[in-house]
């Protein structure tokens, strides 16, 4: 047989899949390792997508999307962060952000080209640049700065071969967010650079201390940028694979191209379901994020009380505590306290090297099933 792609080859699985092939094989295990909703999407969403059926509504629509849904994003990006995209040529309705961050790779760049990612960051960034036939350049943040990513170092990493910076905030893992001006500065360089901003705002909803800043808002960045986002998180709809991309009619013309083509539209019933989130949903989400923020105090407080140092993050629905002074790494801890406590969490390398030392910990599960976690964590911390 003749080999497989050395692209793909050469790309590790991802650490949370392995981590959770062997959590699924164990019963009674406390997870805060998915990174997801424990929400099930809000009935009116579930009922409009039931009846949408009843009705027949299964066909394939327009390659953007359906119009009514290009629509509601306009309106909902002009709603919320003022920001102006044409729902007839600027908005792509994608299968997830996973999609849309797929195909705004594969639009802009040509082999060898790098693409700057601060890192920790969610795990799909890097491999989605090598599928596209580019290469990732990581910029490491540490826990002193609150996770911040600093743009002197974007500045220093830019080559001539540097095409975009793809950055997400508030970010998986580390819940950051990033501040105003440290987005202007980013803006800022890679207007002197000409690059492109691919700005993943999945959990731009999610944000908990002030207003979320939309990358594309900021002066010089909307011609350059790629806004991504979708309804997985904000309104718990993970399994619907539904998200869009904004960005320029000769970007969003690229992007559609290559979505025509191997993806043809996302699912029908994803679109009227996503529809109806964005027409009758803010208060099933702010419902939610009402939890999430709760939650967020309560795991800071838990894990800082059981001696691992965790910053309290401005946004998602994750923490990142250090376990450094425990003398584990990031899978000795990880794997132990899977198999001692059964409380399952992600080793922070798999977001990046900087994340080795730190665990990733997912408060999107009940308060009861969080303090449980907690006090488990706690039990195994003080028996090391
Ligand atoms: C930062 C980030 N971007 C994108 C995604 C993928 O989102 P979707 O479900 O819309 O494909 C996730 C999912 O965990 C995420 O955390």
């Amino acid at each position: 047989m003749k080999s497989i792609s050395q692209v793909v080859q050469s790309t590790p699985a991802s650490g949370i899949r392995r981590f959770f092939d062997i959590v699924s094989a164990m019963e009674d295990v406390l997870s805060l390792g998915v990174g997801e909703p424990d929400f099930d999407t809000p009935w009116r969403v579930r009922e409009a997508c039931i009846y949408s059926l009843e009705r027949g509504r299964t066909h394939y629509t327009s390659n953007y999307g359906t119009i009514e849904l290009r629509r509601a994003i306009s309106d909902y990006l002009m709603r919320r962060e003022g920001v102006e995209y044409n729902p007839e040529n600027q908005i792509l309705v994608t299968v997830g952000v996973s999609e849309g961050m797929d195909l705004a790779m594969r639009a802009i760049m040509n082999p060898g080209d790098e693409i700057i990612v601060p890192e920790p960051c969610f795990v799909s960034y890097k491999p989605c640049v090598m599928f596209a036939g580019g290469t990732p350049v990581p910029i490491p943040s540490y826990a002193e700065d609150g996770f911040a990513v600093k743009p002197e170092q974007i500045r220093s990493a830019i080559t001539d071969k540097t095409k975009a910076v793809l950055i997400g905030y508030p970010s998986n893992p580390t819940g950051a967010i990033a501040s105003r001006e440290t987005l202007e500065e980013i803006v800022r360089i890679a207007s002197e650079h000409d690059l492109y901003i691919i700005s993943d705002e999945i959990y731009d909803r999610l944000t908990y201390d002030g207003k979320h800043t939309c990358v594309p808002t900021l002066p010089g960045a909307y011609e350059r940028t790629i806004l991504l986002n979708g309804f997985s998180k904000a309104y718990a709809m993970t399994g619907w694979r539904i998200g869009y991309a904004a960005a320029s009619p000769e970007i969003i013309e690229h992007m559609m191209k290559i979505h025509q083509y191997t993806m043809m539209c996302a699912p029908i019933m994803a679109q009227v379901g996503a529809l109806e989130a964005l027409q009758s949903g803010d208060h099933d989400s702010d419902e939610m994020i009402e939890q999430y923020a709760q939650r967020r105090r309560v795991i800071v407080k838990g894990l800082n009380d059981a001696g691992l140092d965790c910053l309290m993050p401005g946004g998602a629905f994750y923490v990142f505590p250090s376990i450094k002074r425990t003398g584990l790494t990031s899978d000795e801890f990880c794997e132990r306290l899977l198999f001692e406590e059964r409380v399952a969490t992600v080793p922070g390398n798999a977001f990046g090297e900087c994340g080795e030392g730190h665990i990733r910990c997912s408060y999107a599960t009940s308060l009861d099933r969080i303090s449980q976690a907690v006090e488990r964590i706690a039990r195994f911390v003080a028996g090391l």
